[in-house]
């Protein structure tokens, strides 16, 4: 169907204070409208009752050390409302029913908290091998930042996430107090939440049933992309802002989709203050022209619309390719996310909102917290291949992390309180987000370097630029402003080798409430949903310190 843009006010997920008490957060099945011209979607969402679900979540606010609980349930009978590929490792429960278990992307947390894949439930009572409790405890100890919860069950995250399963989860503090008083969420603080679905015109899910490969996966397809733009839920939604400063909270929530997000009026510009783990450091703000934004990244931004006219329109238009950086899948209305309406202050109005000094006085106090080291001399070094491979048929269908699968036995077995540069070596030709559970990382720098070679084993890799027998054709690059600062997801481009500087303690500098001997452990993945289900995901668990 053809949808008008612009027509649906940017919806607001509601906020939900977390207590002490236990929230009890379910997944139900919903009929949603994402346009006024389109029938009511069916989607699975999280509510704590059916009549409040919906996606995305509400908006889970959170205060730093203050400890909270969730109780998960699953109210979503089967069979699915998207096609599962059974031929790909999946949760299979005995009894059907739709499996779902919850992770809290970017949460510093005890594994059994953590929304393993294998931890999943049904409605029935059945339940995967690393199952142990629907009661998960968040220990807000971390950075404040803006996290998300969304499924993560083996084989099918891509089609319960895409079905609508995800929210965002605030986590704040005395240290960015002043910014939460500078900007109330809903009203100067506006959640940003993406995505992209393709409809059939009943309204439903246009999900493709057949897949790349079908002799080999029925359905499994390499990427999922639509062709219309949601954001929080609406399609190409309108926003009506007053002339002041505004803070936007963007995250990624598409399967596939990377977004280069920039605005029509070129006099404009974001002010990024913050990414996944937390504040830039002082004096480290950005102003930036665009924000590169892959699937699960999120990107904290001030804008001011103090000089524009009450009248002015400006959009959020994309410009990044999909694939990424490839291209194939771009129709020109992808182009288009959402339009920003600048409307006079209502009459009487006397406070006119902050001041820039305000707002800089702000972002200072927020980003004084404590940032880690960036000295990764003398860690260990692990290196990770990321392949795509044919299967019998010629098609590049299965997707590897190391050469290896989810079901092969852990081989990342870092200590607690020790530094690791993981190596993310790209053989593919797509860029890849390649996400780390448990902790929060820094992009040291990225190299090109010869993949043909590297894979024909005739050159090395550990060898420098620039002496024989290297792999790589140039020296180390500084990362890319979009991969700078505080990370738990980064963009690992195609013919380069992109490190990670991995700490295996809090970011914070503070306790880091988890503890190594706990089961299931964690993973780390690609979070493209459709690779992570088909096979970029591998198990990680981190040691006591030695
Ligand atoms: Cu956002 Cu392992 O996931
Ligand atoms: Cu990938």
């Amino acid at each position: 169907p053809t949808l008008t843009m612009f027509v649906d006010q940017l919806p607001i997920p509601p906020a939900i204070h977390l207590t002490n008490a236990t929230l009890s957060v379910g997944a139900f099945k919903i009929n949603q409208k994402l346009h006024r011209d389109l029938p009511p979607t069916t989607l699975y969402a999280y509510g704590q009752t059916i009549s409040d679900a919906m996606y995305p979540a509400a908006t889970l606010e959170a205060r730093r050390n203050q400890p909270a609980h969730v109780y998960y349930t699953n109210n979503i009978a089967g069979p699915h409302i998207l096609p599962i590929d059974r031929t790909i490792h999946w949760a299979n429960p005995l009894h059907g029913g739709v499996p779902i278990v919850t992770h809290l992307h970017g949460a510093e947390v005890q594994s059994y908290s953590d929304g393993h894949p294998d931890a999943w439930f049904t409605q029935n009572g059945d339940h995967g091998p690393t199952y142990t409790t629907q009661n998960y405890t968040y220990p807000n100890a971390q950075n404040p930042t803006m996290l998300w919860y969304h499924d993560h069950v083996v084989g099918i995250t891509r089609l319960n996430v895409l079905a609508g399963l995800a929210g965002l989860y605030m986590l704040r503090s005395d240290q960015d107090q002043c910014l939460t008083d500078l900007f109330p969420y809903g009203q100067f603080e506006i959640p940003i939440v993406l995505k992209d679905l393709q409809f059939w015109s009943n309204g439903s899910i246009n999900f493709p049933n057949i897949g790349d490969s079908p002799a080999t996966h029925p359905q499994w397809c390499p990427e999922y992309f639509g062709d219309t733009i949601v954001v929080n839920g609406k399609a190409w939604p309108t926003l009506t802002v007053h002339p002041r400063c505004y803070r936007f909270r963007f995250l990624n929530g598409a399967n596939a989709r990377f977004f280069n997000i920039s605005m029509s009026n070129p006099r404009l510009s974001f002010t990024k203050i913050a990414t996944d783990g937390g504040y830039l450091p002082p004096g480290q703000s950005q102003v930036v022209k665009s924000l590169m934004i892959a699937p699960a990244e999120r990107v904290d931004v001030i804008i001011d619309f103090k000089n524009l006219t009450p009248g002015s329109v400006v959009y959020f238009n994309n410009s990044a390719p999909a694939p990424f950086p490839g291209g194939g899948f771009n129709p020109p209305q992808t182009n288009s996310v959402m339009q920003i309406k600048v409307a006079a202050w209502p009459s009487g109005t006397t406070n006119f909102g902050n001041s820039s000094t305000d707002v800089m006085r702000c972002v200072n106090q927020a980003s004084s917290g404590y940032f880690p080291s960036r000295d990764f001399n003398g860690s260990l070094h692990r290196y990770l291949t990321l392949q795509e491979f044919d299967d019998a048929n010629g098609s590049p269908i299965v997707s590897l992390l190391g050469n290896k699968t989810w079901n092969d036995p852990v081989t990342e077995l870092p200590r607690v309180n020790s530094t690791e540069v993981w190596e993310m070596i790209n053989l593919t030709p797509d860029a890849h987000p390649i996400h780390t559970h448990l902790i929060h990382f820094q992009v040291l720098n990225q190299q090109p370097f010869d993949t043909t070679g590297f894979s024909a084993g005739t050159c090395n890799i550990t060898i420098p630029f620039g002496q024989s027998g290297t792999c790589f054709t140039g020296p180390p690059i500084a990362p890319a402003i979009y991969q700078t600062g505080l990370k738990d997801t980064a963009i690992v481009w195609p013919g380069n080798v992109t490190r990670y500087g991995m700490t295996f303690r809090s970011a914070s500098g503070g306790p880091f409430v988890f503890d190594p001997t706990t089961e299931p452990g964690y993973v780390w993945h690609c979070h493209i949903l459709d690779h992570e289900d088909n096979d970029m995901m591998r198990p990680y668990k981190v040691l006591p310190a030695v």
